[in-house]
C-alpha cells in the first residue's frame, strides 16, 4: 500500500494534486496514469453507483488493476449509496484514501471507523449544498474532507463559486479547534481557479477534466501546479 502522510505532516507550499481518472481514456487507463504518475501525488478514483449518483463508472476491480500498475497512492471517491457496505471490499482493492459521502452513511461515525480499521486513511465528502455542520463532530477523527465544487455525478462541470467561501470557513473551523485534516476540492477545478481555492486553504486539489482532457496532460498538471503554489 502505498503511503498517504497526515496533513500535519505536509511540506509547506506544496499542493497536493490528484488527477481524476474520470476524464480519462478507460480503453487506455494504465498509459492514462504512467503518463501523469511523475506529476501527480494522488490518482484520484471515482466510484459511481447509479443510485447516490446519476452515472455508473467503476469499482473494485479497476482500484485493483491500479494498485499493481502505480505506486501513488490510490485516492478513492465513494459516490455510492450505503458505502459502508464496500468499505472491506476496497481495503483489499488496495485503496489508501477512502472517502465516503456524508449524505450517504447513516452512521458515518462507525463507517470512518472501519475505513481506519483496515488501515486506510479516512474522508468525508460533502456536496455543494450540504452544510459544515454536518462534518462537525467527525472532524477530530477524519483524515480529509472533501468539498465537491459541482454536483458529483459527472466531469467537466463548472465551478461552483461560493465553494471558495465555504472553504474558508472549513478552514477556520479546523484552525479553530486545533485539527490538522487535508481539504480537498473537486469539481471545476483548472489553471483559472486553483490559486483562489488554495488560497482559501485547500491542500489537495482534484482535477479530471483540465488534465485529461487537456491536448498534454502533463503539461496541463506541471501548469495546474504552478499556479496553485502560487496560492500557498
Ligand atoms: C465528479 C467527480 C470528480 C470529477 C471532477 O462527480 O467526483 O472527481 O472527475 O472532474 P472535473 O475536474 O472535470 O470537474
Ligand atoms: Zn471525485
Amino acid at each position: 500500500m502505498a503511503a498517504i502522510r497526515p496533513r500535519s505532516e505536509l511540506p509547506a507550499g506544496h499542493v497536493v494534486l490528484a488527477p481524476s481518472i474520470l476524464s480519462a481514456d478507460f480503453a487506455d487507463l494504465g498509459a492514462e496514469v504512467d503518463r501523469v504518475s511523475h506529476d501527480a501525488d494522488w490518482i484520484h478514483v471515482d466510484v459511481m453507483d447509479g443510485q447516490f449518483v446519476p452515472n455508473i463508472t467503476i469499482g473494485m476491480p479497476v482500484v485493483k488493476a491500479l494498485r499493481r500498475r502505480t505506486a501513488l497512492p490510490l485516492d478513492v471517491h465513494l459516490m455510492v449509496a450505503d458505502p459502508g457496505r464496500f468499505v472491506e471490499a476496497f481495503a483489499e482493492a488496495g485503496a489508501d484514501l477512502l472517502t465516503v459521502h456524508v449524505e450517504a452513511c447513516v452512521h458515518l461515525h462507525r463507517v470512518v471507523q472501519s475505513i481506519h480499521a483496515l488501515g486506510m486513511r479516512a474522508g468525508v465528502s460533502l456536496n455543494p449544498a450540504t452544510p459544515l455542520s454536518a462534518v462537525e463532530e467527525i472532524l477530530p477523527d477524519v483524515d480529509l474532507v472533501l468539498l465537491m465544487s459541482v454536483n458529483p455525478g459527472f466531469g467537466g462541470q463548472q465551478y461552483i463559486p461560493a465553494v471558495t467561501e465555504k472553504v474558508a470557513a472549513l478552514h477556520r473551523m479546523m484552525e479553530r479547534r486545533g485539527i490538522s485534516a487535508y481539504i480537498e476540492i473537486d469539481g471545476g477545478i483548472s489553471v483559472k481557479n486553483a490559486r483562489e481555492v488554495v488560497a482559501a486553504g485547500v491542500d489537495a486539489i482534484v482535477a479530471g477534466n483540465s488534465v485529461f482532457a487537456a491536448a498534454d496532460p502533463v503539461a496541463a498538471l506541471k501548469a495546474l501546479r504552478a499556479a496553485a503554489v502560487t496560492g500557498r
